[in-house]
């Protein structure tokens, strides 16, 4: 180890005086938690399931490698060059033309819409895992199943409490720090995710569905494509790594000057997709192993479908039946918990630096209002299921304009910015490392920033929009 790279190890601020991430590994697994979660778990099973399997998922990993981890290269790029909060690193990155600052608040609300939302999912998984720790899923019926999730999710109150709770674990997270909070919890949960969905994907390919499962997720029938599919996968794409919302440009100002950036979002996107594969592998083989399951049951796969085909497929041992389905949820409370910490940590880190109040009260402020919002998100289940706008209820309305809207306009936005007006010199330092590490991915990233991934994004929206 060189006297620099020891210097570095020990350094627990920036150029800015804001903290980083201590280790290298802390700074993967801390990018890789915030990629890492419902999305993987809960909305790409349901996605996949809804366009016909195999061929959605190859067109999500083409989106992935060409459009998903160059924009999150992008984000690391903007993030670590400005070393402090996302507004303040577009300003530093467009050297001081203010009008890109201002690009710096549309994650600032992209943040509070998807922590409101995801939190109302995130609170039923830690409501789901607390039915599974006491048994609550035993001696149960299909129909059972349903009738519990429609009155809870519909309930007006429960719901929110949850989310409420899910939300204090994450303003503490957050609150404690980069490294005490942050990348302490990465490195805890993400091991601990990794474990228990291997565990899970032991179990589910031992069932008898698991051939049909199998063929569900990697025999592809392209005769089921639309446009709507591949905005669906983009969306999806987009979703589960984060990117186009900042968090992930948050994060990079924690890292370290000498973490290769290229090389750090493929790993955080081959650790995300190997995560939604084996969720689909823990999924789709316990779905088929039940007959009149279908995998299209939508985005109550994980709520009615799945604790039902749970307790039907090791119903013959129920000690197997409440272990996998406590894991489960087990897990999908971890996967949330590492996301929604990065979402918080992204509104918050704006607030801490740019009003100058203490990172904790920041931490409270974003939360609350994202409790009000969630709110709202989860009473469009129940009581206020008739109040819509543009047809959609507050909950699919903040997917919609997150996953559809905010997620690839946000991406375009940093596309043209650091492909077209950003000096092209200050791009290639800060991608290698101001010339200390091998630039031959470079071209290809280039390439992709300034002409895929804008013109593939412009045109899935044309085809749509011409509908
Ligand atoms: N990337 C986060 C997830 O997949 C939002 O859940």
């Amino acid at each position: 180890m060189t006297n620099n790279t020891k210097l570095h190890e020990i350094m627990s601020v920036n150029n800015n005086g804001s903290s980083v991430f201590a280790s290298k590994v802390g700074a993967i697994l801390a990018a890789a938690g915030s990629a890492v979660g419902l999305g993987n778990i809960w909305r790409f099973p349901t996605e996949t399931g809804a366009n016909g399997g195999a061929a959605f998922i190859l067109i999500y990993i083409f989106f992935m490698a060409v459009i998903g981890v160059p924009i999150m290269v992008t984000e690391f790029a903007i993030g670590r060059h400005g070393g402090k909060d996302v507004m303040h690193s577009f300003f530093k990155m467009s050297d001081g033309k203010t009008g890109w600052k201002w690009m710096g608040l549309l994650p600032v609300v992209a943040g509070f819409l998807v922590l409101s939302y995801y939190a109302v999912v995130a609170g039923w998984t830690l409501y789901y895992a607390a039915v599974a720790c006491e048994n609550g899923f035993a001696g149960k019926t299909s129909a059972d199943f349903a009738a519990d999730f429609a009155a809870f999710s519909s309930n007006p109150v429960d719901p929110i409490l949850w989310l409420a709770v899910i939300i204090i674990l994450t303003v503490g997270v957050v609150a404690l720090g980069v490294q005490k909070g942050i990348e302490r919890g990465a490195k805890i949960m993400m091991p601990l995710l990794f474990i228990f969905v291997a565990i899970l994907v032991i179990c589910s390919l031992t069932l008898p569905g698991a051939s049909k499962g199998l063929e569900f997720l990697f025999k592809p029938d392209f005769s089921q494509v639309t446009g709507a599919t591949a905005l669906s996968a983009m969306g999806q794409a987009f979703f589960s790594l984060s990117v186009g919302i900042c968090c992930l440009c948050t994060y990079a100002c924690y890292f370290r000057k000498d973490v290769n950036l290229i090389q750090d979002g493929v790993q955080v996107a081959t650790i995300d997709t190997l995560v939604a594969l084996m969720a689909g592998l823990v999924i789709f083989p316990a779905v088929y192993s039940i007959p009149g399951m279908e995998p299209n049951a939508g985005p109550s796969l994980v709520f009615i479908t799945l604790p039902n085909v749970f307790q039907q497929v090791f119903g013959d041992v129920p000690f197997l039946a409440y272990s996998f389905s406590l894991v489960f949820y087990l897990l999908l409370v971890m996967a949330a918990l590492t996301s929604s910490i990065s979402m918080l940590e992204m509104a918050a880190a704006y607030f801490h630096e740019e009003l100058r109040i203490s990172r904790p009260v920041s931490a409270v402020l974003v939360g609350s209002v994202c409790v009000v919002l969630g709110g709202i998100c989860s009473l469009s289940f129940g009581v206020w299921s008739d109040v819509t706008l543009f047809g959609l209820g507050a909950f699919d309305l903040f997917d919609f304009l997150v996953a559809k809207l905010l997620m690839p306009l946000g991406s375009l936005a940093m596309c043209i910015f650091v492909g077209w007006v950003v000096d092209e010199k200050k791009v290639r330092d800060e991608l290698t490392n101001g010339g200390t590490i091998n630039a031959k991915v470079y071209p290809v990233y280039l390439f992709l920033v300034r002409y895929v991934a804008p013109i593939g994004i412009v045109l899935i929206f044309v085809n749509e929009l011409s509908k």
